[in-house]
């Protein structure tokens, strides 16, 4: 078994544990611990951003492992006034087992990580979401097969999601076709590791403006916000030609499956009848945060 001591981005760990990640949270997905491996535990959760889906599984998830979750809003800790991250970092460290964090710039993640004296997970940075990839990797086996014989279009923004899912399928040997604007395209760092990745497992990573070029014979559609957590107001119409509506759709495979990481905007990204038709796994998609992160728990902090 591979040992870890922290979750802040999925590229550095090494390949066998991310597939060992995988397959724990295929065993516990099937057979949920009655055993409360965590008893006792307490996950402390920081959050700079609002959250449903991570907040709801982390939380969900530690009551099941038999252990307990502290939300903390950073509007309601003394780092919304000012306390820095490494000392909040410290502090946290002499009272739970393990620190969550959403935070806005990842470089707090990595602060976090540095002093902090427990487990940190990322739960989402501006530069990546190494939870939802993890989890993503998992759906995708689940629903539609290996990986090393998917294609994946992502289409919209090349940002967090979008690198966190770089950082994974093309390692396990997935084609990943990225459709963004010219201007929104991934960190050039991450397509370079992604390709470094791709060549040793017979994957492969393409960048494209033609979100039909992507599209076109895909096994998984991905898709997310155009405009993220703490971009309000910025101008999103250069993505007017990247949304996930059947009229696009129809070029991939017949047995496609449609993902968002979620919170989906209708009518932006996609339109209700790709998100409610049936290609969509959404729900599944969600579902399955929680039985990734519980893996990890488990790994983390037992
Ligand atoms: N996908 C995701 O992380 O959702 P939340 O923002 O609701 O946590
Ligand atoms: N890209 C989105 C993902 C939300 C889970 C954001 O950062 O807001």
């Amino acid at each position: 078994m591979t040992e870890f001591d922290g979750f802040v981005r999925l590229d550095t760990l090494p390949k066998s544990l991310v597939r060992e990640l995988l397959d724990e949270t295929r065993q516990l997905k099937r057979n949920p611990p009655t055993d409360e491996p965590l008893r006792r535990a307490t996950l402390g959760t920081v959050y700079q951003k609002r959250s449903t889906r991570t907040r709801v599984s982390f939380e969900a998830g530690m009551n099941t492992l038999g252990g307990d979750a502290v939300f903390l809003s950073s509007d309601d800790i003394q780092l919304g006034r000012g306390e820095t991250v490494g000392d909040t970092a410290r502090a946290l460290s002499r009272y739970v087992d393990g620190i969550m964090a959403r935070v806005h710039a990842h470089d707090d993640i990595e602060k976090l990580n540095a002093h902090a004296d427990v487990p940190v997970i990322n739960g989402l940075s501006d530069f990546n979401h190494p939870c939802q990839a993890l989890a993503d990797a998992f759906t995708v086996e689940e629903q539609v097969g290996a990986l090393d014989d998917v294609r994946l279009a992502w289409l919209g923004d090349g940002n967090n999601v979008c690198h966190s899912l770089l950082h994974v399928f093309p390692r396990f040997g997935a084609e990943v076709a990225v459709a963004t604007p010219e201007e929104h395209r991934p960190d050039e760092s991450v397509v370079g590791t992604a390709r470094r990745f791709a060549d040793d497992s017979g994957g492969d990573v393409t960048l494209t403006d033609d979100p039909r070029e992507a599209v076109e014979d895909a096994d998984v559609v991905y898709t997310d916000a155009w405009v993220s957590m703490g971009e309000e107001g910025k101008d999103a119409s250069a993505f007017e030609g990247y949304r996930a509506e059947p009229s696009l759709l129809d070029a991939a495979d017949d047995d496609y499956v449609f993902m968002h990481c979620l919170p989906a905007h209708r009518g932006q990204e996609v339109v209700d009848e790709v998100i409610d038709g049936p290609h969509s796994v959404v729900w599944e998609q969600a579902e399955n945060r929680m039985h990734a992160q519980m893996a990890l728990l488990v790994r983390l902090l037992s």
